[in-house]
């Protein structure tokens, strides 16, 4: 049969021992894999909570999220009864918000339409908010050992230098052809250890820039490392877009309180509380901006204080500096914020910014004014 055009793309796979290479994978895994707590029971809830988590966050960062999650909620039923502000609350520091919502969501269709458990049936898994492919294919395989690919960016790793793909992962053909090497690959019956293991070579062997191979098991079945090539694979494709944002946020002083506003549900971080801020706008001081966004958002006067801090972080393909500053009314009888941009508002004590869920960004500025000297002095003069 001659070769069509889409698969001159893609490596042929026929010569691989697969029954060879599952059994060296599988057996690294059994002595090299991780102690996490799902793998303790792979309930279906837990595995379906961690996979979630999982969905854009390092290892080290997601366990002790996960202990407090479960903790907290045992089950969906505790969770479809939780409010969005708690979730929030939970979730706060692993970024990505909507994945919170989305299992809450998610939840509340599992509680009424799958008498609270989680299925495993393929389309009723991609039904539910926050589960793409991946997740239901990890929820598959991990919770229900069902022979189901779950191709992350690791596994995409350890694949595409596995066949030497030639192709940038983010190429639908790429993408087509890593999945179905993953299913082809899994051995009856261990779905489960398998994609775990794969998942996991990634994670700790076949790392991004400098991969062990020294310590990996495929070593010997690695086509990019006999050629040499097993650091620039997968091939990068074009570089993604990045814009740098300089932004202004303020921390309205009032007897003793500072002012915090819930962001809209239509907005970014939906349901998030900040400080209220913006983008500079062409030309403008941090300053400015400031001044002009009290305006627009709470239709209030203020004039910075002192600078707090400034904080870098990044958001998708944003790279934000954010200027932070104690800020205080102009006149003496201010009025009550207006919510403009806003569905909720209020002045708060700085214990209590605990209890509310805050952007990265916001957080780190809150984590520095708690061990900022100058905070009290201002708030007793506000
Ligand atoms: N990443 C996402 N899910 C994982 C799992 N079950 N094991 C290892 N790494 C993972």
């Amino acid at each position: 049969m001659s070769r069509t055009d889409a698969s001159r793309h893609v490596p042929d796979m026929t010569g691989m021992d697969r029954p060879a290479l599952a059994r060296a994978l599988l057996g690294w895994f059994a002595s090299a894999g991780r102690d996490l707590p799902w793998r303790r029971t792979y309930d279906p809830y837990h595995v379906l909570v961690s996979e979630v988590m999982l969905q854009q966050t390092q290892m080290e960062r997601v366990v002790p999220y996960f202990q407090r999650w479960v903790e907290r909620f045992p089950d969906l039923e505790s969770l479809s009864r939780a409010s969005e502000d708690e979730v929030l609350r939970l979730w706060e520091g692993l970024g990505y918000y909507s994945r919170g919502r989305a299992l809450l969501a998610a939840a509340g269709v599992l509680v009424r339409e799958h008498g609270g458990a989680v299925p495993n049936d393929r389309d009723a898994l991609l039904a539910l908010p926050g589960v793409g492919p991946y997740t239901a294919g990890a929820v598959r395989s991990v919770a229900f050992n069902l022979p189901e690919p779950a191709v992350d960016a690791n596994v995409e790793r350890v694949l595409a230098r596995l066949t030497n793909l030639e192709l940038p992962a983010r190429d639908p053909r790429a993408k087509e052809f890593l999945r179905e090497t993953a299913r082809g690959l899994i051995p009856e019956g261990r779905a489960r250890d398998f994609n775990q293991a794969l998942m996991e070579l990634g994670a700790l062997v076949c790392l991004p820039r400098t991969p062990r191979c020294r310590e990996c098991p495929l070593v010997f079945f690695c086509v990019a490392r006999s050629l040499g090539v097993a650091e620039n694979r997968p091939l990068a494709g074009p570089p993604k877009e990045v814009v740098r944002l300089q932004m202004a946020s303020g921390l309205l002083l009032r007897r003793g309180r500072l002012y915090i506003q819930k962001r809209r549900p239509d907005d970014v971080w939906p349901g998030l509380w900040e400080f209220p801020g913006g983008v500079l706008e062409e030309g403008e001081s941090p300053e400015q901006a400031l001044a002009r966004e009290f305006r627009e958002e709470v239709e209030l006067n203020v004039r910075p204080l002192a600078p707090v801090v400034q904080v870098r972080y990044s958001y998708t393909r944003y790279r934000v500096t954010m200027h932070a500053f104690y800020c205080a009314d102009t006149e003496g009888m201010a009025a009550e914020p207006r919510l403009n941009e806003a569905v909720d508002g209020r002045f708060v004590t700085p214990e209590e910014l605990s209890g509310y869920a805050f952007p990265a960004g916001h957080r780190r500025v809150i984590a520095f004014i708690l061990e900022d000297p100058r905070l009290a002095e201002y708030l007793a003069r506000s």
